[in-house]
């Protein structure tokens, strides 16, 4: 008989028996300037100047097709004449190469190449294709409907380019002239010179996108092993280890149980993702920038290659199961554990997460749990909270990520939040487990509680809603016996749990003695490898928000044009100015403890050291370094750096201090630890010395309107990980471009955010709307978007195509092209990104707009790049609450492309789905 009184206690009661056992274990792109439209709005199209001409840039148009009809079928070398009139539109072919073309073309080139004299071609309407390189003349195309097309290298009157572009080309009498982009959208805006380049196939995915451990079909072995469990074998295996005492030493807590006479071991796990977690004594990891910071990176590789080295370290530590990476979304900018996310976006959080899980999941690595599902984002009251979504909100914005992350990553776990959904935790909400992640995704995974999340004595609601394994000890569980003898639950039910999770432990040979033994050659903290990916993630992942022509510092400001070529004496001010440091296991658990690396919670790590922001600039030589936790180092320095860091009492997991930041400001409350808050510190530092640059050592959002005057550069360094200062030094100095973008958006007030209801287990109301959605929906100012960050060189964005044809069906493939020029002196990375507005749609809510890809290239000085860009049209779909299913719209959409969410930056087109 077990003696389960140790273990009964309540969710809050063991948030602080769990801080005992985790303290013990502890552009400015040379872009046309468009202006800044709203749908359905001007009649006007304004935008770029094409060359020879006032030719208007892109206009997404309502504007009918009028005249001549299409030429049917590849005319090519043909000459089809004014008039020349058909009912069938040639698409994906080339009408009229060599010759004109009056008809029209759908997703094909027309009259490429060729010229188009007197009336032709008038009226027509090549949607999605192209018209390049032909000469249009006179009227011609008078009155055409370019949707979704190019218009490039002639001239073009009259024309209502819908959602394409016209470049090169000189359009008469303004843009479009005689046409009437009414109620059409002029966005952004292609100004290019000479053709559009043709359409490239996109390039096949890299070797990172590959999934190499799949969780189905089941593993032979897994369902024998199970085949011979007695009933109290699989509530064991499904149980965290409570036959240890106490259960909270170290360790013990991170592990469930095996069956010893099946020579199944114990399964034990880690937390991740900023590295893994220390538990043990001697548990050192490399510790990378946090993941909102990788977020910024937008870089699908380099998170792939951090999931993958953290797997190995896991690996070495003799751990199976990996509690990493959060995917939740980042709703409000306040949430404590802003910091482990991968920000705002749905299609961010699900790429990176499954980017990290692939990595994670190699041969070599461990197991990966995807957290917390579902809804978890806000941490005072993380175990009462309870969030009312409707499914088209949880859909859309919330599961989301999960959903990606399973179908990309195939993860072998996902972790079940705490909260609440619609009045039912979670952990027995069947709704949102087993409808969601088995019915309709069909994954083969198993899924995990967290700490405690699942309600004492509640066994049966729990399996059969879809918990597979209670953590750390059973509490929910303890019933499974008797609801089997009470019929509340039935065996297969039981079986088929007990399966998922040896499944998922056959399937990464945690059964392989010979193998297990041989994983402890796996350890990297210190060695070369993980010092330069733990760099690589703060290079890629620091964000310049703001530079008023104080960076670069050293020789490359001559380079650039602007800057400090002489900075030599740098100071470095504030309370903060020591940081980052690497916590010892000791300090990890020590309140008000400052460490500059993130929070400490269950993300916690050791790393095996820490490079401050004056150690990163004192190793480059030839500076002089000054210091001093008050003003007075700024006196006589070139450059004056505030490095301004929370901690763990600001914004961390809610145990130990931990809790949601209290407000988005730094000047009234954070960080704790600063006795004149930030705010003022900058301001009197500016009066000393006017060329301050501040770092923002955060894991979100803030608000800078208040001190933002007072800073030459900004620079979101998010917590930067063990080679924070190295990075940093290398940005300011320019021998890496910044290249990260924001993962949220940064608003000017802060009422303008969602509600954010950390207190209490009231219901509280999840609008569809956060992020950029709201801020554009509602029309409200923004300080820096969503995707937005500055770097030492611009970018223009142009030739914006719509390759797969204007329209695609249902099952098809968008594909688009779009040409990125490095039109500054430096090198650098961009990332490149995809919307897909919703003009037509006849849903009950749809955003604006909404991110679908992106991809980051890498540009010489002076270079082009064509980039590719492509997501299935079924991306595009919304959740239908009446038929509960996605959606995908057969209306024409628009596709946007361009730096940031700024709608003023985007290029725009138009295809339509059948
Ligand atoms: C956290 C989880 C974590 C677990 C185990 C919980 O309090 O919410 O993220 O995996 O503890 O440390």
């Amino acid at each position: 008989m077990r003696d389960m009184t140790k273990h009964s206690y309540s969710a809050a009661g063991f948030a602080v028996l769990g801080a005992i056992a985790f303290a013990a274990c502890s552009l400015k792109p040379a872009q046309p300037n468009a202006d800044a439209s709203t749908q359905g709005g001007s009649s006007v199209s304004t935008g770029g100047q094409g060359v020879g001409g006032q030719g208007g840039s892109s206009a997404i148009g309502t504007g009918s097709p009028t005249g001549g009809s299409p030429a049917a079928g590849n005319a090519t070398g043909g000459s089809p004449t004014a008039g020349n009139t058909s009912t069938t539109s040639p698409t994906g072919g080339n009408s009229a190469v060599g010759g004109s073309a009056a008809g029209n073309p759908a997703g094909g080139i027309s009259a490429s190449g060729g010229t188009s004299t007197g009336a032709t071609p008038a009226g027509g309407n090549p949607a999605g294709g192209a018209r390049t390189g032909g000469i249009s003349t006179g009227a011609t195309p008078a009155g055409g409907n370019p949707a979704g097309g190019v218009l490039a290298g002639g001239t073009f009157a009259g024309g209502i380019p819908a959602g394409g572009s016209r470049t090169g080309g000189a359009g008469a009498g303004g843009s479009p002239a005689g046409g009437t982009p009414t109620g059409g959208i002029p966005t952004g805006g292609i100004v290019s010179t000479g053709n559009v380049p043709a359409c490239a196939a996109p390039p096949p995915p890299p070797a990172s996108y590959t999934i190499a451990t799949h969780m189905t079909p089941v593993d032979a072995q897994a369902t024998s092993l199970v085949s011979a469990m007695a009933t109290t074998d699989k509530i064991n295996i499904l149980s965290g280890d409570h036959t240890s005492t106490p259960y909270t030493t170290a360790g013990v807590a991170f592990r469930s149980l095996g069956v010893a006479s099946l020579n199944i071991p114990n399964y034990p796990m880690r937390d991740g993702p900023r590295g893994m977690r220390n538990i043990l004594p001697g548990d050192v990891s490399t510790c990378f920038a946090v993941a909102e910071a990788r977020a910024a990176s937008f870089d699908l590789d380099l998170e792939y290659q951090v999931g993958n080295l953290q797997g190995r370290e896991m690996r070495a530590a003799k751990n199976e199961l990996a509690l990493a990476p959060v995917i939740n979304t980042l709703r409000h900018p306040r949430w404590a554990r802003a910091q482990e996310t991968y920000g705002e976006d749905p299609v961010l959080l699900g790429e990176m997460g499954a980017a990290y899980v692939r990595g994670m999941q190699q041969p070599g690595g461990c197991a990966a749990c995807p957290k917390h599902y579902v809804l978890n984002d806000t941490d005072n009251n993380r175990m009462q909270a309870n969030p009312s979504a409707d499914m088209q909100t949880l859909h859309e914005n919330y599961s989301r990520p999960f959903e990606i992350t399973v179908k990309k990553g195939d993860p072998a776990c996902i972790m079940v939040a705490y909260n609440l959904v619609n009045g039912t935790h979670c952990t027995e909400n069947k709704a949102v487990l087993g409808d969601i992640v088995r019915t309709q995704w069909g994954w083969g995974g198993f899924l995990i509680s967290d700490w405690s999340a699942a309600q004492a004595g509640h066994g049966a609601a729990s399996m059969n809603a879809g918990l597979d394994l209670e953590m750390p000890v059973p509490s929910a569980f303890t019933t499974l016996s008797s609801d089997l003898t009470a019929g509340t639950l039935s065996s297969q039910t039981l079986t088929d749990a007990a399966t998922r999770v040896m499944n998922a432990r056959t399937k990464f040979k945690d059964l392989d003695a010979a193998y297990m033994a041989s994983t402890a050659s796996f350890s990297l903290a210190g060695a070369q490898e993980a010092v330069d990916l733990a760099k690589k993630t703060e290079l890629e992942g620091a964000v310049l928000l703001k530079n008023d022509g104080i960076l670069p510092l050293g020789s490359l400001a001559t380079t650039v044009g602007s800057g400090s070529p002489n900075a030599k004496i740098i100071a470095i001010v504030g309370p903060d100015n020591n940081l980052p440091v690497a916590p010892t296991a000791t300090q990890n658990s020590t309140a008000n403890f400052v460490s500059g690396l993130g929070d400490r919670g269950s993300s916690q790590v050791v790393a095996p050291h820490a490079v401050s922001y004056a150690q990163g600039l004192q190793a480059r030589g030839g500076l002089t370094i000054k210091q001093s936790s008050d003003t007075s180092a700024a006196s006589g320095a070139d450059v004056v750096i505030i490095p301004v860091s929370m901690a763990h009492e600001d914004e961390g997991e809610s145990y130990g201090g931990g809790a949601d930041r209290q407000n988005m400001n730094l000047t009234s409350i954070h960080p704790k630890h600063w006795t004149t808050k930030p705010t003022a510190f900058i301001q009197s530092v500016a009066a000393i010395n006017p060329n301050v640059i501040v770092l923002l050592n955060v894991g979100s959002a803030i608000i800078v309107e208040d001190w933002m005057a007072s800073a030459k550069a900004i620079i979101q360094t998010f917590y930067p990980g063990q080679e924070g200062g190295t990075a940093l030094a290398a940005l300011l100095f320019g021998d890496t471009n910044f290249s990260g973008k924001l993962p949220f958006t940064v608003g000017q007030n802060e009422s303008d955010y969602p509600q954010f209801q950390n207190s209490g287990s009231a219901a509280a109301t999840i609008d569809y709307y956060h992020g950029y959605r709201l801020f554009e929906k509602n029309a409200k100012p923004v300080r820096y978007w969503f995707g937005y960050g500055m770097s030492y060189t611009t970018y223009a964005y142009s030739n914006l195509q719509v390759c797969s044809g204007a329209t695609i069906a249902a099952a098809g493939t968008l594909n688009v092209q779009v040409t990125v020029t490095n039109t500054g002196k430096v090198a650098g990375d961009e990332v490149v990104e995809l919307y897909i507005g919703y003009p037509n749609s006849k849903a009950p809510k749809r955003p604006v707009k909404e991110l679908k890809a992106f991809k980051r290239v890498t540009l010489a000085a002076g270079a082009s790049q064509n980039v590719q860009l492509s997501i299935p049209a079924s991306d595009t779909a919304y959740w239908d609450m009446t038929n509960n299913k996605w959606t995908v719209e057969s209306v024409a959409h628009t596709v946007l492309v361009g730096p940031s969410a700024d709608p003023t930056k985007l290029l725009s087109a138009t295809f339509t789905i059948q």
